[in-house]
């Protein structure tokens, strides 16, 4: 595996970076050509021949995406589903536990909203009692908080690696001890996480994983995958059943596929299938861990500019930090200075407090600007960022 990014192929693999700083990886990274190739060349196939036909053509890629994504994450192939996108496959997992009043499901601080969404729905319906672990000095959940917690009551451990607001790293593998000691069910959401740093399964100890293809995997958007583990995966009814998930045996009976397919459904977006195979190809080539390390040095030096700049301060928590910079400018709304850096071609986004309430309120903050760096962003582009952030301070003054 490369132990360094090669910087000019990666920016001339991906035509994006010659239109755009693109600070917006973890809303949606830039796809690389080989990507854009594939996605678009099957959508082309679809219109020639027909989308059945050019499914039928191309099913050794289709499977290929399945072999791709399970050596990307440390699973067999036959251990994942892919579906729409990562709520999709997270509710597909959740809504599979059969839980029952007084049952404990426990969770970040950080957690997505989506995600605390479905825990109230299900504790509102079944008496399940969501719990939320505090946070140590770091900011990161307490691993010694979470041990504590631990009863025969509880059932779940479900939480964002990373969250969709901040440069926090969740310790999982850490979590996944306390998870396997206890025999408690461990789902992660790794959709911030999958293809921005290392993720195998068998070293978090997770029992289900969910993850998207568009962020900073950079693949296509509308798909995304579900890991559950092979044993377990026969063990979970899924909400939904289809003919793709299950065999309509008898006049009145049905069987369930054995595997983790059984949470898909039929009907697909076939070239977002494909490219997100070719996604997790390309980002095994460039290399996981050298992605890593770059990731965290820009961000570091991302977090360090905007420090340095009067007016301007950082908010992310945790001991070990991602591509994502969460920051405030006095002064000015977050989604001001958004459209001031727009107007420069620089792409941030925002996070308010209905995407992670627990956390935000806790902290008395309703909303940030939100900066997330990939390994094919330059030292270059930071300095300029920072240069239209520093003017921004300066007109107000
Ligand atoms: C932490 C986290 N989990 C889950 C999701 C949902 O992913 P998707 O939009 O692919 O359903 C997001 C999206 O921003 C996220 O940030």
């Amino acid at each position: 595996m490369p132990d360094h990014i090669d910087i000019t192929k990666v920016r001339n693999d991906t035509p994006g970076t010659r239109e755009v700083i693109h600070l917006n990886n973890a809303g949606a990274a830039l796809m690389p050509k080989p990507v854009i190739d594939a996605t678009i060349g099957h959508l082309q196939l679809e219109a020639m021949i027909g989308g059945y036909e050019a499914a039928d053509q191309a099913e050794a890629q289709i499977e290929g995406t399945y072999r791709s994504i399970g050596r990307l994450i440390g699973a067999a192939p036959d251990e994942i589903a892919v579906v729409e996108n990562a709520t999709r496959a997270f509710d597909m997992a959740f809504y599979a536990i059969p839980f029952q009043p007084g049952d404990r499901i426990l969770t970040s601080m950080a957690e997505y909203a989506s995600n605390v969404i479905s825990y109230y729905q299900v504790a509102k319906k079944t008496g399940a009692v969501v719990e939320v672990v505090p946070n140590d000095e770091s900011g990161q959940l307490s691993v010694g908080a979470l041990r504590e917690m631990i009863d025969e009551r509880v059932k779940l451990i479900a939480l964002s690696h990373i969250p969709t607001s901040g440069g926090l790293v969740q310790p999982a593998a850490e979590i996944g001890k306390v998870a396997q000691e206890a025999g408690v069910l461990y789902l992660l959401d790794a959709c911030q996480s999958v293809g921005q740093l290392p993720v195998d399964v068998n070293e978090i100890g997770c029992d289900m994983l969910s993850a998207t293809s568009r962020k900073f995997l950079r693949g296509p958007r509308g798909v995304g995958f579900l890991y559950v583990r092979k044993e377990l995966a026969q063990q979970l009814e899924p909400p939904f059943l289809d003919l793709q998930a299950a065999t309509w045996t008898s006049l009145d009976d049905y069987e369930i596929r054995p595997d983790t397919r059984r949470f898909e459904n039929w009907e697909a977006n076939i070239a977002g299938k494909i490219g997100m195979g070719v996604a997790a190809e390309y980002a095994m080539e460039i290399g996981i861990e050298a992605g890593w390390a770059r990731v965290q040095q820009l961000a570091d030096g991302l977090r360090q500019r905007i420090d340095a700049i009067p007016g301007c301060a950082v908010h992310d928590l945790g001991a070990t930090r991602c591509g994502i910079v969460s920051f405030a400018v006095d002064g000015y709304d977050p989604e001001d200075v958004m459209q001031r850096l727009a107007e420069h071609r620089i792409n941030v986004r925002t996070s308010t407090v209905f995407s992670t309430r627990f956390d935000m309120t806790a902290r008395g903050i309703d909303h940030l600007v939100r900066a997330s760096v990939h390994y094919y962003n330059t030292e270059d582009e930071l300095d300029q960022t920072a240069e239209v952030l520093a003017s921004i301070v300066k007109a107000r003054a």
